[in-house]
């Protein structure tokens, strides 16, 4: 499973820090084990469930989003100097982890996708909380996954937070209907 996961996400080499490498890719392995879902489902399922006739994938959407992400905190670091500090490493992390959780969300019933009781219940930043915590990731990337969504509008993001934020958000609304 291991080699799967790194080959849907490629992103994951751009971890310097060995330990947290390996813990990103340690969540993604046992989220997508217990899940209704295989590595080579999310390089076919829509990334959204709630936009009609989605052509972009699941791994399309994320892998965009980190992508954004890291482009994005190089321009401002190049630009802005020691105004701003941006740490890469919980950057990537956070940015490839904060929808770990949305495997959870999902069943298949009657051979469809959808979203499953407990995915209505408690959503992805809440489950990727749990899932990046047992799996001793620290707290900073947390954060991330915790306030990527609408749930963190109501707190302050870090720097990191604030980039993947909108990393993830410009790679979704455009195909919102
Ligand atoms: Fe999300």
């Amino acid at each position: 499973m291991k080699e799967k996961v790194k080959k849907i996400w490629p992103e994951i080499e751009w971890i310097k820090d060995k330990t947290l490498k390996e813990k990103t890719l340690d969540c993604w392995v046992h989220t997508i084990e217990n899940s209704v879902l295989s590595p080579e489902d999310l390089e076919v399922i829509p990334f959204s469930l709630l936009i009609k006739d989605c052509k972009i994938t699941f791994m399309n959407h994320k892998r965009t989003a980190v992508q954004l992400a890291v482009e994005m905190a190089e321009i401002m670091k190049n630009n802005f100097g020691d105004e701003i500090k941006i740490n890469m490493d919980i950057l990537i992390a956070g940015a490839i982890l904060i929808d770990v959780g949305k495997l959870l969300e999902y069943e298949i019933k009657d051979g469809k996708l959808s979203t499953s009781p407990a995915g209505k219940l408690v959503r992805h930043p809440f489950s990727g909380l749990a899932i990046a915590d047992r799996f001793g990731i620290p707290v900073e990337v947390q954060h991330i996954i915790a306030t990527h969504s609408k749930e963190g509008d109501l707190g302050q993001r870090t720097v990191e937070s604030i980039i993947v934020h909108h990393a993830d958000f410009v790679s979704f609304d455009p195909f919102k209907v």
